[in-house]
């Protein structure tokens, strides 16, 4: 079979953006590991003036700016001198989670627009203050998920709203790797706040829930063990004594309509997977082979499991292909295109909100040993 089913969901590529004639101040917020996708997305816009870098660690945010040969750049301590020093179209905040929330607030409240790196923060109730700087700012802010650009990602969303599926009940979902604990800002609660969850796991949380629309959490039962990253035998010992985030956690959460989402991700595991994506719906169920956690995409050709003349069939969904620039360009530009368009941001806080609820809850509930019930404040 498959040609019919297979047709609905043809590959469509990518508009590649157009010159507005405005160029953009930019300033970049944190100039470590991940800056280096959002300065070199900048460097390729004609419409883009990077005016001004900050990092806490001095002389940091100027060694970035030689590395790029980007020169007349202010440079600032923290985010506070260079938002307060400058007229800004925009930031990229890409410091660690603990600062995700202070730079964006602070940002949002003096008019300027964001890119805030994954995950959007620590908590709920700081998700929430950003949301409520947010509103009051009318300014955009947009969360840095760029897998969500990738085709293969838009696939699973368009297989599930098409309705081949029928009515989603079930999802399993997350992923891991059998060694794979990054180290740096990365493992400890005063820079990450949180571990795998937070690197990783939002992920493959954004790869389901935004395919079925962004339902509410309701309930969480949650489990999170740091029984690698902490142990010298499977860590090096100087990463092993800091560790104080969660290299695995699982849980159990009842969403909104009645769907249950089965989710585990690790850092580092004795096993290579947790095992696969899956979707299981009233008239078919989708299976997303697993990565190897987390590069942005899927594992290999997706499966749509259904019945069709009385006969169960099986219809493989072929990988796509990325065309153009690449997901970081993307991301990047489709959140100048909002705000030079004035349009909604491309990944919006209402649905990374409950991303970042599902994970503190799983904190929350691991800690208590017991379900509880997702409280989110009014924005
Ligand atoms: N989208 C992706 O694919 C992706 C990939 C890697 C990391 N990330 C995210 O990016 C964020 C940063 O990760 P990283 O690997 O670049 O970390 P990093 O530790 O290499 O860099 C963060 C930098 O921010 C600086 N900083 C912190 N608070 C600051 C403040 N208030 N003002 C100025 N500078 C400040 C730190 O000094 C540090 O140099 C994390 O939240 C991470 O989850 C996203």
């Amino acid at each position: 079979m498959s040609d019919a089913v297979l047709s609905q969901f043809t590959q469509q590529v990518e508009e590649e953006k157009k010159d507005s004639g405005r160029k953009l101040k930019v300033g970049i917020i944190g100039t470590g590991w991940i800056a280096e996708s959002h300065i070199e997305s900048y460097l390729e816009m004609d419409d883009v003036e990077i005016v001004a870098m900050a990092d806490l660690i001095p002389g940091k945010a100027e060694k970035f700016a030689a590395r790029y040969g980007v020169e007349g750049v202010h440079f600032y301590p923290s985010h506070k001198e260079l938002i307060d020093n400058e007229q800004l179209d925009a930031v990229s905040v890409c410091t660690y989670n603990m600062t995700h929330a202070e730079c964006t607030i602070y940002a949002l409240e003096h008019g300027v627009n964001v890119l805030l790196e994954k995950p959007m923060c620590v908590t709920t109730e700081e998700a929430v203050e950003i949301m409520r700087a947010e509103k009051k700012s009318g300014k955009i802010l947009s969360i840095g998920f760029q897998p969500r650009l990738d085709e293969n990602m838009k696939m699973v969303k368009k297989i599930v709203q098409s309705g081949v599926l029928g009515d989603i009940y079930y999802i399993q979902t997350g992923g891991g790797r059998r060694r794979g604990i990054p180290n740096s800002t990365f493992i400890e609660q005063k820079t990450a706040g949180i571990g795998a969850m937070g690197d990783i796991g939002c992920y493959s949380l954004d790869m389901v829930l935004n395919a079925i629309g962004y339902p509410k959490p309701l309930t969480v039962t949650g489990y999170t063990s740091g029984f690698f990253g902490a142990n010298p035998k499977y860590n090096n010992p100087a990463d092993a004594a800091r560790f104080d985030v969660e290299d695995f956690a699982a849980a159990f959460v009842r969403l909104e309509g009645g769907i249950i989402l089965d989710f585990r991700i690790a850092w580092a595991m004795h096993i290579d997977s947790p095992g696969d994506t899956v979707i299981l719906g009233t008239e078919g169920a989708l299976r997303i082979p697993a990565t190897e956690c987390w590069n942005g995409s899927i594992g290999g050709p997706m499966t749509i499991y259904s019945d069709m003349a009385g006969n169960q069939v099986e219809t493989t969904i072929p990988v796509c292909e990325n065309r153009g620039k690449g997901l970081f360009y993307k991301k990047v530009r489709s959140f100048l295109d909002a705000i030079l368009e004035g349009g909604e941001a491309p990944v919006p806080t209402s649905q990374i909100l409950y991303n970042q609820a599902i994970i503190d809850h799983i904190v929350k509930s691991a800690k208590l040993g017991k379900e509880i019930e997702v409280v989110i404040p009014e924005i």
